[in-house]
């Protein structure tokens, strides 16, 4: 796929089959995270796989968590089956490290760049998914049972599958509310 159209018609798909990617092409993905840019080659990623049955190891997660906030048993199931919404989940998080010239905040871009990649080069193969979040991703509960350490940050939980059907045009925003020419 040529990359200007690929840039130009990036779009979600929360209605995702099997199969999930594998082999090669998740291999291909998984370069394509990698080519993040990086503020000092810190290298801040982590990319959690769960497909097939271990969807439901990161649901109990999810409906452990629930519990401890005290929902109610609705909540704690819809969260447990949120994961099998796609036949396979990547949590990418931000592996934070102190440096004088790394912030925080540019170590979470990098990983959020890195999801977005994932998420392109998905659509390029002709798989696709959406980038979620929720409370999950910035839970201790969750970061603890997913053995996260302190410092680092899930930046988000990219569902990936083969699309049922796609779904949608994309959305084309004005330009101009957007752009602003300084000092004309
Ligand atoms: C950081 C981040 C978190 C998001 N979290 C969610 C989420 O939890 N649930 C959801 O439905 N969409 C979430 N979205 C939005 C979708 O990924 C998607 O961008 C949106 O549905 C618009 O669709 P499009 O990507 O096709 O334009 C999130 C997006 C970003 C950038």
């Amino acid at each position: 796929m040529d990359a200007l159209q690929l840039l130009l018609n990036r779009h979600s798909n929360p209605r995702l089959n099997e199969p999930a990617p594998a082999g090669e092409q998740l291999e291909t993905i998984f370069k394509a995270g990698l080519r993040a840019p990086d503020h000092a080659g810190l290298t801040p990623w982590e990319f959690i796989v769960f497909e097939g049955e271990q969807r439901q190891l990161l649901g109990d997660i999810l409906a452990n968590a629930t519990a401890a906030k005290g929902n109610d048993a609705e909540a704690i199931e819809g969260a447990r089956k949120a994961p099998l919404r796609a036949p396979m989940v990547i949590t990418v998080v931000a592996k934070v490290t102190e440096h004088d010239k790394v912030p925080r905040l540019e170590q979470e871009l990098s990983a959020g760049c890195a999801l977005l990649s994932m998420q392109m080069a998905a659509q390029a193969l002709g798989f696709n998914g959406i980038w979620r979040t929720g409370w999950f991703a910035f839970d201790r509960g969750v970061h603890s049972e997913l053995g996260l350490k302190e410092q680092d940050q899930i930046v988000g939980f990219l569902y990936l599958g083969t699309p049922q059907k796609d779904l949608r045009k994309v959305t084309e925003h004005e330009i101009a509310p957007f752009v602003r020419y300084f000092g004309q």
